[in-house]
């Protein structure tokens, strides 16, 4: 059972289309919200952890998003897809 109490809304299924990012302020956080197919939709940090820009602004296709300063390659589970940058931003569904 998933405890959808303390659940925040960010955007709208509407607010985005599939194979499109958008970047959202959230509970005091910059969050990417990534919509892969009509029915799959997660979410990051939209900050890069290597350096301070917006993923949202990178390249998506899928599950990966290439960061758009140094194009850094990350997948969904926000594990590094490249051994370049070890340090991982948060990813939320
Ligand atoms: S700032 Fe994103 S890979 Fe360097």
């Amino acid at each position: 059972m998933t405890d959808t109490e303390n659940w925040v809304v960010g955007c709208g299924v509407e607010d985005l289309d599939v194979g499109e990012v958008i970047s959202i302020e959230c509970e005091g956080r910059t969050l990417a919200v990534y919509r892969v197919s009509e029915d799959l939709f997660y979410s990051t940090d939209d900050i890069c952890s290597h350096g301070y820009t917006h993923l949202s602004q990178g390249f998506f296709e899928d599950c990966t998003t290439d960061c758009p300063l140094h194009g850094g390659q990350w997948k969904r589970s926000l594990r590094a897809y490249n051994d370049r940058h070890s340090n991982l931003s948060g990813t939320y569904t």
